[in-house]
């Protein structure tokens, strides 16, 4: 396990990219719950945000790919919508000590 964040650094309706031994990751907090991806678009195998921490859509309801606009449904990682519909962001497992959130890698 690896410590990656305190739950206090997500606030909710955001999301924030990590790099774990050469591991790039996204975690979010949506609706108080924790959801960590690995930060891998399915469609390309590239890293999904634009800018540092800009994961989201406007709304904040989906996680948005940069680089063609697929929307990935923030509790599943399934994508709704772009050129890779059905595909799935590998989901990172996780346990939450107190404050402390841990990876598995
Ligand atoms: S690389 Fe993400 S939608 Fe094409």
């Amino acid at each position: 396990m690896h410590k990656l964040c305190l739950y206090s650094d997500i606030p909710e309706g955001s999301a924030k990219g990590f790099e774990i031994d050469g591991r790039k990751i996204v975690a979010c907090n949506y609706r108080e719950n924790i959801y960590i991806y690995e930060n891998s678009c399915p469609h390309r195998s590239i890293p999904l945000e634009w800018q540092p921490d800009q994961f989201l859509d406007y709304e904040k309801t989906f996680i948005q790919c940069a680089t063609h606009g697929a929307l990935f449904k923030i509790d599943t990682g399934v994508c709704i919508a772009g050129p890779c519909v059905d595909d799935k962001l590998n989901k990172i497992a996780f346990i939450q000590e107190g404050e402390q959130i841990l990876v598995e890698l």
